[in-house]
Parts: C-alpha cells; structure tokens; sequence
C-alpha cells in the first residue's frame, strides 16, 4: 500500500450510489485511497447527505448560478484544485465537461457509464440495450478525454439480460455491478496499477489492448 493515499475528489448530480460504494471501499479497508471531497451540481442531491454521514466534506456548486459551461467548469476546477487532489471521479455526474476542463484533469478524471461501450454512448443506455435485444450488457470504467464517452475503457462489468427485463430491472442489475468495479479502478489507480500515458492505457506497467472485462451471472431472481 502506498504510504500516502490517493486523493480523490468525487462529482455528483444524484443518488451517488456509486460514491457509496467508494466510501465503503475506503471505510471497509481503509487503504489506498481517502475521498477528499464531494462536489455536486445539485442541491438536492441524495448523495450530498451520504458525505455528510462518512465526515467528507461536501459542496454544491450550481451550475444554474453560472453563464456558461466554461464559467462554470472554470469554477468547478478552481473548488476541485482546493483539495489538490490526485484523481477526480465522476460518479453520475450529468454534465458535459468543457474540452479546457478535460485537458486540465487529463489522466486523472475518471467516469462510470451505464454500457459496454463504445456502445450505447450518451443518455437511455438500458432503454436502447432492451431495444437491440441485446443479450448481455453492462457497464464500463473510462478515462475521460473531449469525446463524450469516448475515452479508454480500463474495466467492464458484463451482466445478463433476462428476457423479463425491463429499463428498470436492467438498471438496477448493472449498477450493482458499478459498485464492485468502480472502487476496483480506483483501488488499482491508488496502487499505481493502472494509468493513462498521453492515451495509452497501462495496467502494471503493461499497455492494454482492451478493457479488463468482469462476467456477473444473475445471483438470485431479484439480481
Ligand atoms: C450510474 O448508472 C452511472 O453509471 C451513471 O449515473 C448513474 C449514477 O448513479 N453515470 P449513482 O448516483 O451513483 O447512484
């Protein structure tokens, strides 16, 4: 374990149920990494109460409050460079990112998005997976680059589509998955396992050709 840990600052707009399964990471084995602070675009965020609850210090930073996404983002930097932290992660965090934002976090901003991309980038992910009768679908880790959801995907949680799937029995089997491989990349960043180099992604030092891909079987008829 590295002797300082990771810093990390998390951005929210929700539930942050993914922040959640951070916090526990952290909590459970206190380890590699320790979330600095929690930022939300909202005020009513849920997740905001879940900082509170573990001591980490929480803001809100409305973007209604700026004219503009630069000034926004300009803003949301400065509050996030406050805690100087190591990785910025995006857990449901519903705002595009200025193209100045991400070259400035660049290889230290990572997001979870609802789908084995490249597929299904953007909004609906479940909705379009059950329309493409897809049979597996899943959820993916990625660095964050200037293309929406198009950064390199680190990890991959694979779930089965069951043929009684609807948009919100399919949500909610893939964001259990979240919750495992989220805190995983995190963990692997913090012990310096895996990073991005200009845009070549390394795990133990190795390049990666694709993703690091995870199967989840359904574990009882609720899952
Ligand atoms: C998750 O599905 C995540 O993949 C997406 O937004 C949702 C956030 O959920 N980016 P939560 O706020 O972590 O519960």
């Amino acid at each position: 374990m590295p002797a300082t840990p990771l810093s990390v600052v998390v951005l929210i707009s929700g539930s942050g149920s993914n922040l959640q399964a951070l916090i526990d990471q952290q909590t459970v084995t206190p380890g590699p990494f320790s979330i600095k602070a929690v930022i939300s675009n909202k005020a009513d965020a849920y997740g905001l109460e879940r900082a509170k609850k573990a001591a980490i210090p929480a803001k809100v930073l409305s973007h209604a409050e700026f004219d503009g996404r630069e000034a926004y983002d300009t803003a949301l930097s400065d509050l996030i460079e406050e805690h100087q932290p190591d990785l910025v992660v995006l857990a449901g965090f519903m705002r595009i990112l200025s193209k100045q934002f991400v070259q400035e976090f660049h290889g230290r901003l990572l997001n979870i998005h609802p789908s084995l991309l490249p597929k299904y980038k953007g909004l609906h992910t479940h909705k379009r997976a059950l329309e493409a009768a897809d049979q597996v679908h899943g959820a993916s880790v990625h660095f964050v680059t200037e293309e929406l959801d198009g950064g390199p995907v680190a990890l991959q949680a694979r779930v089965p589509v069951e043929p009684s799937d609807n948009e919100e029995s399919l949500a909610a089997r893939v964001l259990t998955r979240e919750h495992i491989i989220y805190p995983m990349a995190v963990k692997w960043m913090a012990e310096k396992r895996l990073c991005l180099e200009d845009h070549q992604l390394l795990l133990n030092g190795k390049p990666m050709k694709g993703p690091i891909v995870l199967e989840f079987q359904r574990e009882n008829p609720s899952d």
